[in-house]
């Protein structure tokens, strides 16, 4: 059977998983968390994108998990690595990265079938005032959005948290990418959007699993995808962050799954 067609489901098509499921979750999140956690060593000045996504299939398979974005549609990687103008699904390659470069790395694993999508922002060599400014923007607008889960709230709510905060801070939410159900899949519904007005889109109960993971950019919103057909970039040519976790909604608010076992903010501020 199609696993995104067990259990429960909402009139949006929202699977609501069982208490228990929130454990698969858990384990999948922690190894997605602490591979994002182990790779912080390896952003440096003069290293390839390419050398740093060869490290993490490696550790996935060291794990005994699986990446859920090898054989993705095609794509061939065990991460999307995203710098600086690019705004999501940056394909690793042999771009060297120079003094100042800011990068998302962005990792999904499978572990028992379970799904742990989670994305950071990483620096190569000093990080410059504006980046820096970006990324915490950014980071708070994520949390922010977690802030919003609870039973009862919209997905609207969660999306408006998000903008009101970014757009405040004379920054823009990207359009053209949202976040999405996950679980047992790695691509379900709903979209949940970056954006949005408070009250409006299906109301959020417990048991759902989704991700949360705004793209936010210094200049205009707007995205072109390149002839590569994967990397989106920043149509300004203006600098892009992203941060993404995978969430569950309980009784009271949202577990998150994809939490730094090291308990680091930003891996790349603590290991230099
Ligand atoms: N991890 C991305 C997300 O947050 C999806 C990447 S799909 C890939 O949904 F094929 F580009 F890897
Ligand atoms: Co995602
Ligand atoms: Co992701």
């Amino acid at each position: 059977m199609n696993e995104d067609l067990r259990g429960r489901h909402t009139k949006d098509g929202i699977r609501i998983y069982e208490k228990a499921d929130f454990d698969g979750m858990h384990a999948a999140g922690a190894l997605t968390a602490r591979i994002l956690d182990d790779i912080a060593g390896l952003v440096f000045v003069g290293q390839t994108t390419a050398a740093i996504d060869k490290a993490i299939t490696e550790m996935v398979e060291d794990a005994g998990a699986t990446s859920a974005t090898i054989g993705y549609k095609g794509y061939q990687h065990a991460s999307c690595i995203s710098v600086n103008h690019v705004v999501c699904h940056g394909i690793p390659g042999d771009k060297v990265l120079k003094d100042g470069d800011i990068l998302n790395i962005d990792v999904t694993t499978i572990v028992d079938g379970w799904f742990g999508d989670s994305s950071r922002m990483y620096v190569a060599g000093k990080l410059p005032r504006k980046a820096e400014r970006l990324i915490q923007v950014t980071h708070d607008a994520l949390m922010r959005g977690i802030d919003a889960v609870k039973p009862g709230n919209t997905f609207g709510d969660i999306g408006h948290a998000i903008q009101s905060f970014v757009e405040g801070q004379r920054m823009s939410v990207v359009r053209d990418f949202c976040g999405h159900g996950l679980g047992r899949v790695f691509h379900a519904p709903p979209n949940v959007l970056h954006y949005g007005r408070p009250g409006t889109g299906a109301v959020l109960e417990e048991g759902m699993f989704f991700t949360i993971e705004p793209m936010v950019n210094l200049g205009r919103p707007e995205t072109k995808t390149l002839s590569d057909d994967w990397t989106a970039v920043t149509r300004d040519k203006s600098l892009s962050a992203q941060f993404e976790h995978s969430i569950g909604v309980t009784e009271t608010g949202a577990e998150i799954f994809t939490l730094s076992p090291g308990g680091l903010f930003h891996p790349t501020y603590s290991n230099g």
